[in-house]
C-alpha cells in the first residue's frame, strides 16, 4: 500500500487531498499541530478511516517549526509521497506577523527538505512544494507561466518565493524527486472565512437570511484566476506521478474582480451586491497583486490536468452550500461559523443535525 505524509491536513487542501489519496487507496499520515482546542472540523468526515485494526488515516502532532519531529516522523514513516501544504497561507495577515510568516511559510520548508535529508529517505521520496501564484506578485508577464519572474509583493509571497527556490535547489543538489506546484487561487466552501471568496459566500448567505445586512470589503478591483481547490489536488498528486520532477502552473487561464465574485455569489442568491458592501480600508494590503492570471498548458500537455470549473460556478456552489449551512442554523451573524462540523459543510449539509453532530464530535475522543 502507498503511504503519503501531508503537512496541513487540516486546511483546506490538506482536507481535499486526504480524501483524493484515501479514495485511491493510500494509507494517508497527516500532521497536526498542537492548539488549544481541537481543529480538525474539515477532516472529521473521514474519521473513519482512523478506526478499525488497519486503519489507513493517521495522525501525528508536529509542525514545521520542529526539525527534530519532522526528521523523527520521516525516518519511522518512510513514506512515498510527502505534501508540504501547511503554512501561514493569509497575505494581509503576513504583513502583521511577519516574522512568524517567513519562518513557517519560508523556512519550515527548509527544515523539511532537510528533514527529507536527514531521515534518509532521500530520493526515495516525492516531496511537493505548495507554491503559490502570489510569488508572480507585480507581474512581469501576462499569463503567468512557470518561466515568469517574480515579484512577490508580501512577507508571505516573499516567504513563498524562496520555499519554491529551495525546493528547485534540493532537487538540483540532492537529486531529489521534489516538485513545485505554482497553483493560483482555489476556493470551496471549505475555505477559510477570512479569504475574500469565502467571506463573500458566508456575507450573501447571512443577508439572505436576515441575520445581517452589510459585507465590509477592502479593494474589489483586484483580479483573480480563481479554481476550484478539489479539482487542483489532483494536480498535485499528478507531478507526484510523472518520471521526472518539474514545476507546474496550476490554474484556469481565466481572470475576474472581486467584484464579478460578488456579482455571481449574490446574484446566486436573488441579491444586489451594492446595496450591502461597504468599504473599509482594514482590508486593505500595504501592497497589492493587482491581477493574477495563469498559463496551465505545461500542466496540460505533461500531466493532462486541465480545470472543469470557472469563477461563476464556484461562486454559486459556494453561496449555495453557504446558504444550506445559514438554513441549518450553522452560520451566525457577521460571517462566523459555529464550530461543529464547519468544515464538512457539503456532507452536513445533506445529512445530521447540527446537535447530532455536535454529539458525535463529544463522544469519540482524540
Ligand atoms: P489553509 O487552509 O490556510 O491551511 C493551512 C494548513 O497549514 C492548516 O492545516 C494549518 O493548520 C497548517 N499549519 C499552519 N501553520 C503550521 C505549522 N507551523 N506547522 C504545521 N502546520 C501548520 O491553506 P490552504 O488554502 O489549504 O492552502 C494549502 C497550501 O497551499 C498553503 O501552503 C498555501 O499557502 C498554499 N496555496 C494556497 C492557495 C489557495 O488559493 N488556497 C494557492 C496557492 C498556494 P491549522 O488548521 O492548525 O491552522
Ligand atoms: N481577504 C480579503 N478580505 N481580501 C479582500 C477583501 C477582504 O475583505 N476585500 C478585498 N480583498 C481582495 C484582496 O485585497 C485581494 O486582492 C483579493 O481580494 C484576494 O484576497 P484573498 O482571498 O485574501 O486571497 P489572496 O489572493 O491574497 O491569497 C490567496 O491566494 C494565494 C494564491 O494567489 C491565499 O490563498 C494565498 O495563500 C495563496 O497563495
Amino acid at each position: 500500500m502507498r503511504k503519503a505524509m501531508i503537512t496541513g491536513i487540516t486546511g483546506q487542501d490538506g482536507s481535499y487531498l486526504a480524501e483524493f489519496l484515501l479514495g485511491k487507496g493510500y494509507e494517508v499520515h497527516g500532521i497536526v499541530r498542537r492548539t488549544s482546542s481541537l481543529n480538525r472540523s474539515r477532516i472529521d468526515h473521514l474519521r473513519s478511516y482512523e478506526q478499525g485494526p488497519a486503519p489507513r488515516l493517521i495522525l501525528h502532532y508536529g509542525d514545521l517549526g520542529n526539525s527534530a519531529a519532522l526528521v523523527k516522523l520521516l525516518y519511522e514513516l518512510r513514506p512515498d509521497e510527502v505534501y508540504n501544504l501547511a503554512a501561514q497561507s493569509h497575505v494581509r495577515i503576513s504583513f502583521d506577523i511577519p516574522d512568524y510568516t517567513i519562518d513557517v511559510t519560508g523556512t519550515g520548508v527548509s527544515r523539511i527538505l532537510e528533514a527529507v535529508i536527514q531521515s534518509g529517505i532521500g530520493r526515495a521520496v516525492r516531496f511537493y512544494q505548495a507554491s503559490s501564484s502570489e510569488m508572480f506578485g507585480k507581474v512581469q508577464e501576462v499569463p503567468q507561466r512557470e518561466s515568469t519572474p517574480f515579484w512577490p509583493r508580501s512577507p508571505y509571497a516573499c516567504a513563498k518565493a524562496m520555499a519554491h527556490w529551495l525546493t528547485v535547489n534540493y532537487r538540483e543538489a540532492y537529486n531529489l524527486f521534489a516538485c513545485s506546484g505554482i497553483l493560483f487561487n482555489h476556493e470551496s466552501p471549505r475555505r477559510g472565512e477570512n479569504f475574500v471568496t469565502r467571506k463573500i459566500s458566508i456575507g450573501a448567505a447571512c443577508i439572505k437570511a436576515g441575520l445581517q445586512d452589510k459585507l465590509s470589503l477592502g479593494n474589489l478591483d483586484a483580479k483573480r484566476d480563481w479554481g476550484y481547490a478539489k479539482e487542483y489536488v489532483e494536480a498535485m498528486w499528478l507531478m507526484l506521478q510523472q518520471d521526472k520532477p518539474g514545476d507546474y502552473v496550476i490554474a484556469t487561464n481565466e481572470t475576474h474582480t472581486v467584484r464579478d465574485f460578488l456579482e455571481a455569489a449574490f446574484g446566486r442568491l436573488g441579491l444586489d451586491w451594492r446595496r450591502h458592501v461597504e468599504f473599509d480600508e482594514h482590508y486593505l494590503r500595504p501592497t497589492e497583486v493587482d491581477l493574477l492570471i495563469g498559463d496551465y498548458s505545461k500542466a496540460k500537455r505533461e500531466l493532462g490536468w486541465e480545470p472543469q470549473t470557472r469563477m461563476k460556478a464556484l461562486a454559486e456552489l459556494m453561496a449555495d452550500a453557504d446558504y444550506r449551512l445559514t438554513k441549518a442554523g450553522r452560520l451566525c451573524p457577521f460571517g462566523k461559523p459555529e464550530e461543529s462540523g464547519f468544515g464538512n459543510i457539503e456532507s452536513i449539509c445533506d445529512s445530521g443535525s447540527p446537535g447530532a453532530r455536535a454529539a458525535q464530535l463529544d463522544s469519540v475522543p482524540r
